[in-house]
């Protein structure tokens, strides 16, 4: 969603604001825009589309103060007098929004007197403002006036052409941090963009303003009352952040997975000790969105079947409903790549005012969730870019199964285990590597694709066909392979392809009679196992693997099957159409 970059130091050239946007491009967005102060004034250059062709008025300035934003629309359609950033009517104040105004509708009514350029909930931000500058007041003070008016989200980057020392910083529920390099300081909704500049970051919290110039920064609450933030270094990923030799960061981001595997169980056992103590004393209730949520599948699963505890999984835009129902020793463990997901922080939130305590499971260093929670586990696996989450599933799937172990006592014994499941992700990879090309060839002409299995293999159904409907937009849907017969048998008709997930265990002949029902109605079945059977129409062959880690194998075709059939449709798997990576508004 929404990206924001911004800088003051020393002048530097407009692309460098540009490229650093392009890092953000990964959040999803539908338009773009950057304003720089050159010779006292603010030039501004707003599109619609991608960030590719940067004008030649941008390719020369040089400015020692700028922002920029991605936007992904949410008031206002997609135009390009609602891509930000926004200009003041005397074009001298200008500022960038990631976030939501709840309260936007009485502000517009309160400042009806103005004359607005866009639709937007952000611009009321600009006009109380600009309101409040032309009543006398300075920048730092006008902020601070019009974010005490807000309700809602937003993560703000001001400057004035009036006062041109100074970038302002507002974050409330939305990301913002600052960079602190050699060239000047910098903001950005994350620390991808600023990595090639510094390893030196300002987690700003919620409620803070900082006032930014070239080489300081003081921060405030939003009654400008001072308040401490440090400057932290942050290690570098452990994986290369670009394409390497990859035409997509999904394509990279899955051939990886074997050999990340290996860093993400790189963990502290005290850590996850500690945690499995919290959680014996307690109600275990999973929380997430999207892929983190099917992965929370199989942390019930595991709980269920290593430590005898039976948690509850719980989408997080479901979970405040959920709220008031739950037992008072209730243990809330939050799962998310990015640590960003505003369903699943305001759920913390809630969580945390009711006084349950907070466990996460989180890929980026320090995001939002990490510091509304009482323990952490990284997921380490090193930046992930595609939107459609890859390598960040198979670590999460790996770190509940280690955790799961940790509370039954056997925490070196699944270390060594899930070590060794490594090789077999990558023989996974290079059973498969052709045929699964060949497959989505055929697959990319169908308007509907089924995923069926049965417990475990049910959650590898989900993400299956969450991944290959989310970058390919064919109608992909997952059932229990039992309960085709109870309605989505009726969906068959001659052709359609029905993907079977069905490791040789104990339901293998069960599932295997339901690829039957659906193959005597018409179905093209494929078969995603350990162990040919007559009944695959197309054969996905995988090694042998503990029933329990079988999915850490079987999804990795499965991810490859959508991106090579995004891929013949030519729609780009790294950014599909509506959909963003970081989801930071409710
Ligand atoms: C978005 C992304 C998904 C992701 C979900 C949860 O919907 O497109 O890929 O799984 O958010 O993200 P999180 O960062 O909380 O795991």
């Amino acid at each position: 969603m929404c990206g924001i970059v911004g800088f003051i130091g020393m002048p530097v050239k407009g692309t460098l604001i540009t490229d650093s946007l392009k890092k953000l491009e990964y959040r999803g967005y539908d338009s773009w825009g950057v304003a720089f102060l050159s010779k006292g004034r603010i030039e501004s250059f707003r599109a619609v589309g991608s960030i590719n062709k940067i004008p030649k008025k941008i390719q020369e300035i040089s400015s020692n103060l700028a922002i920029g934003h991605t936007r992904w629309a949410t008031h206002g359609r997609i135009c390009k007098n609602n891509a930000h950033p926004h200009l003041s009517s005397g074009n001298d104040i200008t500022l960038v929004h990631n976030g939501i105004i709840d309260n936007f509708s009485e502000l517009k009514t309160r400042l009806s007197g103005n004359s607005f350029n866009s639709d937007t909930d952000s611009e009321v931000i600009l006009k109380l403002i600009e309101e409040k500058m032309d009543s006398g007041s300075d920048l730092l003070h006008a902020v601070s006036f019009a974010v005490s008016l807000l309700k809602g989200s937003f993560a703000l980057l001001v400057f004035s052409s009036i006062e041109p020392a100074k970038l302002i910083a507002v974050k409330n529920e939305s990301p913002l941090l600052l960079g602190v390099s050699d060239k000047g300081i910098f903001a950005a909704s994350d620390q991808i963009p600023l990595r090639n500049f510094t390893d030196r970051f300002v987690f700003l919290e919620d409620g803070d303003i900082a006032l930014i110039s070239k080489n300081s920064f003081e921060c405030f609450d939003f009654s400008l009352n001072p308040v401490e933030r440090k400057i932290i270094k942050v290690e570098s990923n452990v994986t290369s952040s670009g394409k390497l030799k990859y035409s997509h960061f999904m394509l990279k981001e899955i051939m990886e997975q074997p050999f990340v595997l290996k860093d993400v169980l790189v963990q502290d056992k005290k850590n996850f000790s500690e945690i499995s103590f919290l959680i014996k004393k307690s109600n275990l209730v999973f929380i997430a969105n999207g892929t983190s949520f099917n992965a929370c599948l199989f942390g019930k699963e595991f709980f269920s079947r290593i430590a005898g505890i039976n948690p509850r999984v719980i989408e997080a835009s479901e979970f405040p409903y959920e709220l008031d129902f739950l037992p008072e020793n209730s243990l809330i463990f939050a799962l998310s790549q990015s640590g960003e997901t505003a369903d699943v922080l305001d759920s913390v939130r809630k969580a945390r005012k009711k006084g349950f305590k907070i466990i996460s499971m989180v890929n980026v260093f320090n995001s939002s969730l990490v510091r509304l929670s009482d323990k952490v586990i990284y997921l380490n696996c090193g930046e992930e870019i595609g939107v459609a989450s890859t390598k960040a599933f198979t670590s999460q799937i790996a770190l509940l199964f280690l955790l799961a172990n940790s509370f039954a006592g056997k925490f070196d014994s699944a270390l060594i285990e899930l070590n060794s499941v490594s090789s077999l992700m990558q023989q996974a990879i290079d059973f498969n590597l052709d045929s699964v090309k060949a497959l989505s060839a055929k697959i990319k002409s169908f308007g509907d694709v089924y995923f069926i299995g049965r417990n475990l293999n049910y959650a590898v159904a989900l993400e299956a066909a969450l991944k290959l409907k989310e970058i390919s937009y064919i109608h992909a849907e997952a059932f229990q392979a039992g309960s085709l017969k109870h309605g989505p048998l009726a969906l068959i008709s001659k052709g359609i392809p029905v993907i079977v997930v069905a490791p040789k265990d104990k339901v293998f002949s069960d599932t295997i009679n339901n690829a039957i029902e659906a193959k005597s109605r018409g179905a093209f079945i494929v078969g995603v196992s350990n162990e040919s059977n007559e009944v695959f129409d197309f054969f996905i062959k995988l090694p042998k693997v503990n029933e329990l880690l079988f999915p850490l194998v079987s999804i990795i075709p499965l991810q490859l099957l959508a991106f090579h059939t995004a891929v013949f449709l030519e729609r780009n798997p790294d950014r599909p159409r509506n959909l963003a990576k970081s989801v930071t508004v409710k």
